[in-house]
């Protein structure tokens, strides 16, 4: 694989989000992430709209699960620590949910705001070990430009 210039895509999608509302923020930020980054199959947001229950957001690829507890996959872990979840062999996570059989590995990232979890952004990709710990930096940036370009309105 090779290396990605996140510092570039960052300023590129701080440019992309040039309105402050959430639903076309977040579709723009999964389309933009779908298309530069490679060997990914699904990215998408899930939204706490309900408490502790996370509903399917704007997303690219496949019909995916909804809605998903925070008791409950690689999603509900980073819900519920309010933590990056980096899973490289999905085959070997228990708890994690399938929803699309070419996964194999993935990276969960949560959206904090004001001490609050707005959400998740979650990654999958059909090769093993996707995603290095400096693609978790970078992927942890582009959220963070997300949350400072965007008003997260409190669904719950
Ligand atoms: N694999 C996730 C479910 C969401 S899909 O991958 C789109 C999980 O275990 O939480």
């Amino acid at each position: 694989m090779s290396t990605t210039d996140y510092t570039l895509l960052n300023r590129q999608l701080e440019a992309l989000l040039d309105t402050r509302d959430w639903l076309t923020n977040s579709a723009q930020t999964c389309a933009f992430i779908q298309q530069t980054l490679e060997a990914l199959n699904w990215v998408g947001f899930y939204l706490q709209r309900e408490p502790q229950l996370l509903c399917l957001g704007p997303f690219q690829g496949k019909p995916a699960c909804h809605p998903i507890p925070f008791s409950k996959g690689v999603c509900g872990a980073a819900a519920r620590e309010q933590a990056t979840q980096r899973v490289d062999d999905v085959h070997a996570v228990a708890d994690h949910i399938a929803c699309d059989a070419d996964s194999r590995s993935e990276l969960v990232v949560p959206i904090v705001h004001d001490g609050f979890v707005w959400g998740v952004l979650d990654i999958d990709s059909p090769q093993h070990a996707r995603f290095s710990q400096e693609d978790q930096a970078g992927i942890e940036a582009l959220v963070a430009t997300f949350v400072r370009q965007t008003d997260l309105p409190r669904f719950v």
